[in-house]
């Protein structure tokens, strides 16, 4: 099973003066299993694609199917596509509409799952893997910190278990404990063989999970492939895609390394190959 993109084009505001093409004949397939990280700089085109995965937008030309589905076809049912396709938005309030974070954690699962859920069952679930404090859940989603709106957002699509997890920058107002227990999740999911497509500019943090790297540059698909061959011959070019390269990165290519997730210790591997020197005391 698969999401493919065939030949899709996305254009904004069509047939008026703000007429915007944003994607450009994207051709890519996301099999199920895969962790894809989807680059570019701002306003590559990157969110369009996202909302397009689960049929929010639909293509002005070409197809995205999920599973078989074409989220074009009007005689299939897009609530099957939503259910299989959860999304975690760039800005969480635009995916808010409840007045409290626990029937806005809840509202998917009931959703799609039907009434006979356990709801105190998946809370409790959902508050552990997103380190939530249930003292939250009585609030209005709005009324919440960055850190704590984006917890919410991841949350609320683990409550009914999609096959295909899209999420926009889904690290961005995150504190460093936040980043860790979302890691965790993101590990788990990932040996769980969940499909997670995952739109960022925090490479150091999804290079070491991710199997597969698109990135688009001005609506068009510049590079789609392996990791391997992303840190080869993408790497060294990031700038060109407004992307920044970083040390870990440009250690895991000097290292071939492909997995290292720790930079200290690439640096230590580094520096015993003498790929660098450490600055003398006395310069
Ligand atoms: N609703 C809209 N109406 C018109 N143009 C839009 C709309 N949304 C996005 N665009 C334009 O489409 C292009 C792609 O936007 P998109 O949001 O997909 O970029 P992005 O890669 O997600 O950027 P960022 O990194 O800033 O989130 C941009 O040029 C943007 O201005
Ligand atoms: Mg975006």
């Amino acid at each position: 099973m698969a999401i493919s993109l065939e030949g899709v084009s996305y254009v904004y505001s069509r047939g008026t003066p703000f007429q915007w093409c944003a994607l450009r004949n994207v051709n890519l397939r996301i099999k199920e299993g895969t962790v894809v990280c989807v680059l570019g700089g701002t306003g590559s085109g990157k969110t369009t694609l996202a909302l397009l995965l689960n049929g929010i937008l639909r293509p002005t030309t070409g197809r995205v199917i999920v599973d078989g589905m074409d989220t074009k076809d009007k005689t299939v049912d897009i609530r099957e596509i939503r259910r299989r396709v959860g999304m975690v938005m760039q800005y969480p309030e635009h995916q808010f509409f409840l007045p409290t974070v626990r029937e806005e954690l809840l509202y998917a699962a009931r959703n799609y799952l039907g009434d006979e859920i356990d709801e105190e069952r998946i809370l409790e679930k959902i508050c552990e893997i997103v380190d939530l404090d249930r003292h939250l859940l009585e609030k209005n989603p709005f009324e919440l910190s960055g850190g704590e709106k984006r917890r919410i957002a991841i949350g609320s699509i683990l409550g009914y278990d999609p096959v295909y997890l899209v999420m926009d920058e889904p690290t961005v107002g995150l504190d460093s404990a936040g980043k860790k227990a979302f890691k965790e999740v993101l590990v788990s999911m990932k040996e769980k063989g969940k499909t997670l497509v995952i739109i960022t500019h925090d490479l150091d943090f999804f290079v070491p999970l991710a199997d597969e790297f698109v990135v688009l540059k001005e609506g068009k698909v510049m590079f789609s492939g392996r990791k391997e061959n992303f840190i080869k011959n993408i790497v060294p070019r990031l700038e060109e895609y407004g992307l920044k390269s970083t040390l870990k990165l440009r250690l895991m290519r000097n290292l071939e390394d492909f997995r290292g997730s720790d930079e200290d210790e690439l640096i230590i591997r580094a520096l015993s190959k003498g790929l660098i020197t450490c600055p003398s005391s006395r310069e």
